[in-house]
């Protein structure tokens, strides 16, 4: 993604070749400012604290953070801490278990003497590797769109809703429900996004809108509950969201928010996609409803609100009356029978066992 005239991936090293740059994502869209990684913990603590955020993205990040901590201590109680601390920062991205379990597989067997070295490599490997799925999964998505763009008027807009954010930020570079947007406007066919996911955490308001912005992709910003109003008049002719864990029957965990706009999706017969990298498969799980952990944030994610003052500095406010409790669940899982298709690196598969093993036939079947 292209940022005041430069080219930026989401996550790279630093000119002394060792630390570990990221955006800091809980600044925008106010401030574009980067954060310097030098340790395991720093890692650890940037997804954590959703400095970096998004499945992928995620990965990525806990790879380059075995890395640091292979690059100050080699040993296998070193590389063992690192994996056990790494894991335990957020529980509903899978990308995050399987960069970890990758790079403990690559590290393992190594003489302690090698493993920083290979580190290093294994986590850039893993970032080429996650541009080259985005950018797949935007070919396949740019012909779903191509196709119902040909159902349209000659020239007519496609209106697409996305909530969240799976976009470039989301990821190392291009995005995954995004990535097929970005190649579609590229491509010269008139989109136009209804961007929500502006409650809890606003990751559409302040994060997708930012990046569209930034790729001068046409957007409208939507309160979370304007999704199903908009398809019941016929103002959005598809959805696309990306998902932070799918099981290998195709039931979809994403942000919280997205079962809802699925429902209201089924109900207006607006096709509902998932945009999804193989890694956000997790081929051990077979019912999303009750085998994918949730994760509960904080409260305050509820109670207050925060943006940028009029006096230039990003403040909170508290919205809910002082003395109420707030519960902040923050995924939810659409089955599998609301998901119109999953869009992968490898094509457009139905959202179900038999369609993702139709795509990845090596792995269905083996966790
Ligand atoms: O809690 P986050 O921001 O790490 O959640 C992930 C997301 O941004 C979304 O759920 C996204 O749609 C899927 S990740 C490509």
């Amino acid at each position: 993604m292209r940022i005041n005239g430069q080219h930026y991936r989401t996550i790279w090293l630093a000119p002394d070749g060792w630390r570990v740059c990221v955006i800091d994502q809980t600044r925008l869209p106010f401030r574009f400012e980067t954060v310097t990684l030098s340790s395991a913990e720093a890692a650890a603590e940037a997804i954590r604290s959703m400095i970096v955020r998004g499945a992928p993205l995620i990965g990525a990040t806990a790879a380059y953070g075995v890395a640091l901590a292979m690059r100050a201590d080699p040993s296998d109680t070193a590389l063992d801490e690192a994996l056990t601390l790494l894991g335990a920062t957020r529980p509903t991205a899978v990308n995050l278990r399987w960069a970890l379990g990758r790079m403990g597989r690559v590290l393992k067997p190594l003489d302690p003497g090698r493993r920083a070295e290979m580190a290093y490599s294994e986590a850039a490997l893993i970032c080429d590797e996650d541009v080259a799925l985005c950018r797949s999964i935007g070919e396949h998505g740019l012909g779903v769109i191509r196709s119902i763009a040909a159902e349209k008027a000659e020239g007519a807009t496609v209106n697409i809703l996305t909530h969240c954010n799976a976009g470039w930020l989301a990821t190392v570079d291009w995005g995954t429900a995004l990535a097929p947007i970005y190649l579609a406007h590229d491509a010269g066919i008139p989109v136009h996004v209804w961007v929500d996911e502006t409650r809890p955490r606003n990751q559409g308001a302040a994060l997708t809108a930012y990046e569209l912005g930034a790729h001068g992709v046409p957007h409208t910003v939507i309160a979370d509950n304007a999704g199903g109003h908009l398809m019941q008049h016929g103002e959005v002719d598809m959805v696309i969201v990306g998902t932070d864990r799918t099981t290998a029957t195709g039931d979809v965990a994403n942000k919280i928010g997205t079962y809802l706009k699925a429902l209201a999706a089924h109900d207006n017969g607006v096709p509902f996609y998932v945009a999804l990298p193989s890694p956000t498969i997790d081929w051990s799980l077979s019912d999303g409803l009750r085998e994918i952990p949730i994760e509960e944030r904080s409260a305050r994610e509820v109670t207050h609100l925060s943006g940028l003052a009029e006096d230039g500095e990003v403040r909170s406010i508290r919205v809910v009356a002082p003395g109420s409790n707030a519960a902040n669940p923050a995924f939810d899982v659409t089955p599998a029978r609301l998901v119109t298709g999953l869009i992968t690196e490898r094509g457009v598969c139905e959202a179900s066992a038999a369609g993702l093993a139709g795509l990845f036939p090596e792995r269905a079947g083996r966790p």
